[in-house]
């Protein structure tokens, strides 16, 4: 995992010192560096373009900020949404409809029919929603998404992929449902897998796409040409400094390598979101309160698990620096805790760093995926605000929230007023 630079102890990021924003910004506030973000884009995208014709359909469920998929689909990106809301930010980020595929899980006909009518293609993932959809709307092309029986995942809670999934066509009943499909009179387009996120090796890509191309040519045999594979998302990224990179070029030379060999499929299609967005982005938050527990020391922050839940949720590690003591020698070791009364808010345990105190600006790192996009208001705490930097320029992307908006969709009966 790569660091940041310093300037007289205080880390700077996209050309500006932290403590600036946070001071210009407030905390806590996601930080997103631009040019970072369209590097991660081309490097996917050059990784495997250079074997295939390559589709990357940025998982929008890591981070939906409209400017940041404005900034996407500058760089041409299709989407993975799974949700009617996520189809129409990205239609609202000007992403044009036949860039978009849906691939849902227990969808709602409400669901089907609102997002085949804003013209985006539907990836489907049961028999029931196959039967469900030709009642809805069969002018779309489909793909069908498979439980390859294969899974990866930086925990049991994001693995997808593996026999007895919630998602997916099981692996026995694929080719039945093509060839229903088929009756249906369906232009059927693609075959889909998503084995996990946060995956670090290569193996279960490739274990995947065996499946993926052994059923392509099955289904061949039964007389449905198919055009792509949509190997889904899941490429992992270091949240260590010790940590290395997933290598994209031996991902991407090994899976095109399994298709090009054995099926005539041109066209791949990759969903990641992780990749594109994690280290692009950093969470400031400001060193409230310091406390000396006897057993632990802690520094008090004002983001709390409302703010990013991946480290109480699935034990994460995001690495923590104090950014206006870049560089300075740890002192003990402290646990982030933030303002949630549960004692299950942390942001991280155990970590080196300097002494802190109080007004200090400490930096979570990687924390473009699933930092914003899971944000919640417990506790009646308001989301954050979202600021993107570019070129040393920083520009506010989201406003912070106000109390006053949590209560407008709130209604109190005429009787309870006072
Ligand atoms: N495609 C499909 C069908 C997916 O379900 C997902 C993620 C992706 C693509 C993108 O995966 P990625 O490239 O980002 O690994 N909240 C968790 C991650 C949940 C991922 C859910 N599906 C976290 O914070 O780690």
């Amino acid at each position: 995992m790569k660091d940041y630079e310093a300037k007289d102890g205080t880390m700077i990021f996209a050309g500006l010192p932290v403590t600036e924003i946070a001071d210009e910004f407030g905390t806590p506030a996601y930080v997103t560096d631009e040019q970072r973000l369209r590097e991660n884009y081309r490097n996917v995208y050059s990784a495997f373009s250079k074997y295939m014709d390559t589709r990357i359909h940025y998982a929008c469920k890591a981070n939906t900020n409209l400017a940041i998929l404005s900034i996407l689909n500058q760089e041409g990106t299709g989407i993975d949404a799974v949700s009617v809301g996520e189809v129409m930010t990205c239609l609202k980020a000007g992403i044009p409809a036949d860039r978009i595929m849906y691939t849902g899980v227990n969808v709602s006909d409400a669901e089907l029919k609102a997002v085949t009518d804003m013209g985006v293609m539907i990836n489907v993932d049961s028999r029931s929603e196959l039967e469900r959809l030709a009642k809805i709307n069969k002018k779309l092309p489909i793909s069908f998404r498979i439980t390859p029986g294969v899974g990866s995942g930086h925990s049991d809670k994001v693995i997808t992929g593996k026999k007895g999934s919630k998602f997916g066509i099981p692996k026995n009943d694929v080719i039945k449902t093509y060839l229903r499909a088929k009756e249906l009179g369906f232009d059927i387009k693609g075959i889909h897998a998503h084995i996990g996120s946060g995956g670090q090796s290569v193996e279960p890509f490739m274990d995947m796409m065996d499946v993926l191309t052994d059923t392509v040519n099955e289904l061949k045999e039964n007389g449905i040409d198919l055009e792509f594979i949509d190997m889904g998302g899941g490429i992992g990224v270091p949240y260590k400094m010790n940590e290395d990179e997933m290598d994209l070029n031996e991902l991407a030379m090994n899976v095109t390598d399994i298709i090009t060999e054995n099926t005539d499929i041109e066209t791949i299609i990759l969903e990641p979101g992780r990749y594109i967005v994690c280290d692009s982005t950093v969470l400031l938050t400001r060193c409230v309160d310091v406390k000396d527990a006897g057993v632990k020391k802690y520094i008090g922050v004002d983001a709390g698990f409302n703010t990013l839940i991946r480290p109480a949720m699935y034990d994460s590690y995001h690495y923590v620096a104090i950014g206006n003591k870049f560089g300075k020698c740890s002192t003990a070791k402290y646990d982030v805790a933030g303002p949630i009364c549960e004692s299950g808010d942390f942001l991280a345990h155990d970590r080196a760093l300097p002494d802190p105190e109080e007004g200090d600006v400490v930096v979570i790192y990687n924390a473009g995926a699933y930092g914003f996009s899971m944000s919640s208001n417990y506790n009646s705490r308001p989301l954050c605000s979202e600021v993107l930097v570019n070129d040393g320029k920083a520009e506010l992307i989201r406003e912070r929230e106000t109390v006053e908006e949590q209560w407008k969709h709130q209604i109190v009966p005429e009787r309870l007023r006072q």
